[in-house]
């Protein structure tokens, strides 16, 4: 079901040269001069079903801008800096990317991303919806910043305050604990990661992001102390990488892929191609929930179907009962911080 892995990567081994796919998309990328920004935009780049990318920042993007603008796929490619030059770049957008804000340090959970740094990614994931909900107002949003958790719900209620709220086109990307999941389960059992399916539901943010190993294809016997590994491992992936990186960021080269992944897979739905990926968005999947992520089917105009999590485990029943008292107080948060603005 998750195919998209190989399939973007194979085009990407192949140069993806200029092979037109479906109609024209514009995509924005905001963010597009940082740690995940500047990968993402040239996976971006290299997308055939891309055919316009606007590269938006608020500082250093002109030069990225230049530079992956020579790269000889189709996509035409132009930086855009500052708030100024916001409207231009998101006119027209069939997606929006965002993965603009700042990343953890040591010791910070993603959560404190709301508090320590006084809410900045709230405010800067506010601020640029807002703009995607005046300029391109039909565009899926694929929200990176993090916490996730906050801020898709953020993005929801921004648009909703603009009266341009569509629960199918608001997408938080928890596609990185997909990759990750796949990566140490196809490890554990020594099989070609190519073949490893695994969703991943809940939220993105420690125990909120529960792999499903029950569901795990190809299937497995693991012992309860190699699944609950497993599940710790995917659970603190970020941390791993913040730590690996000592003070100079979060996880940016994987990100770039999970997110190109995402956004390819979007593309193709929006190309009326079948894609299926995990997802955080608005959802009744769990009763009290509002927002979830789990499988969605991803068609013309976003979200089509949000598949239920299907039959867990002992293990994965108590930690979807663990993670919700987590993630209705994340999305609590994400709703307040509009609504008392
Ligand atoms: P970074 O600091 O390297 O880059 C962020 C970029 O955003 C910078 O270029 C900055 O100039 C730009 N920016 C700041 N305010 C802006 C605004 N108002 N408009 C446009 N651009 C603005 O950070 P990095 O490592 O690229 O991470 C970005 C975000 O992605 C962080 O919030 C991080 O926590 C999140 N993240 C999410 C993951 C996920 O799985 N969803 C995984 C890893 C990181």
């Amino acid at each position: 079901m998750f195919s998209t892995g190989s399939k973007l990567v194979a085009a990407l081994a192949r140069g993806m040269a200029t092979s037109a796919r479906g109609k024209e998309r514009k995509v924005a990328v905001l963010g597009a001069a940082g740690g995940i920004g500047q990968p993402l935009s040239l996976l971006m780049k290299m997308n055939p079903a891309v055919s316009q990318l606007s590269l938006y920042d608020v500082a250093n993007v002109k030069g990225v801008a230049a530079d992956i603008s020579h790269v000889n796929t189709k996509a035409v490619t132009a930086g855009y800096e500052g708030p100024d030059a916001l409207a231009d770049a998101l006119k027209g957008c069939d997606l929006v990317i965002i993965p603009a804000g700042v990343p953890r340090k040591p010791g910070m959970t993603r959560d404190d991303l709301f508090k320590a740094s006084r809410a900045i990614n709230a405010g800067i994931v506010k601020g640029l919806v807002e703009a995607c909900g005046k300029y391109c107002p039909g565009a899926i949003l694929n929200i990176i910043s993090n916490p996730v958790n906050s801020t898709v719900p953020i993005a929801a209620e921004t648009l909703k305050k603009l009266g341009v709220y569509d629960a199918r086109k608001v997408l938080g990307v928890t596609t990185l604990d997909v990759v990750r999941a796949k990566t140490f389960y196809a490890d554990k059992l020594g099989v070609d990661v190519a073949s490893v399916d695994i969703p991943v539901v809940g939220g993105h943010a420690g125990i909120t992001i529960l792999p499903l190993f029950s569901q795990a294809t190809p299937g497995h016997s693991l012992k309860a102390e190699d699944i609950n590994a497993l599940t710790k491992r995917t659970q603190d992936g970020g941390t791993e990488v913040v730590l690996a990186k000592a003070g100079k960021g979060s996880a940016t080269l994987s990100m770039a892929y999970a997110a190109a992944l995402f956004a390819d897979a979007c593309l193709r739905g929006l190309n009326g191609q079948v894609a299926t990926e995990c997802a955080y968005v608005e959802s009744s999947v769990e009763p009290d929930v509002p927002f979830f992520a789990s499988r969605v089917k991803l068609s013309t105009e976003g979200v089509e179907t949000i598949h239920p999590v299907g039959s867990l485990s002992k293990y994965e029943k108590d930690g979807l009962d663990a993670l919700k008292p987590e993630l209705i107080a994340s999305i609590e948060k994400g709703v307040q911080f509009v609504q008392s603005a």
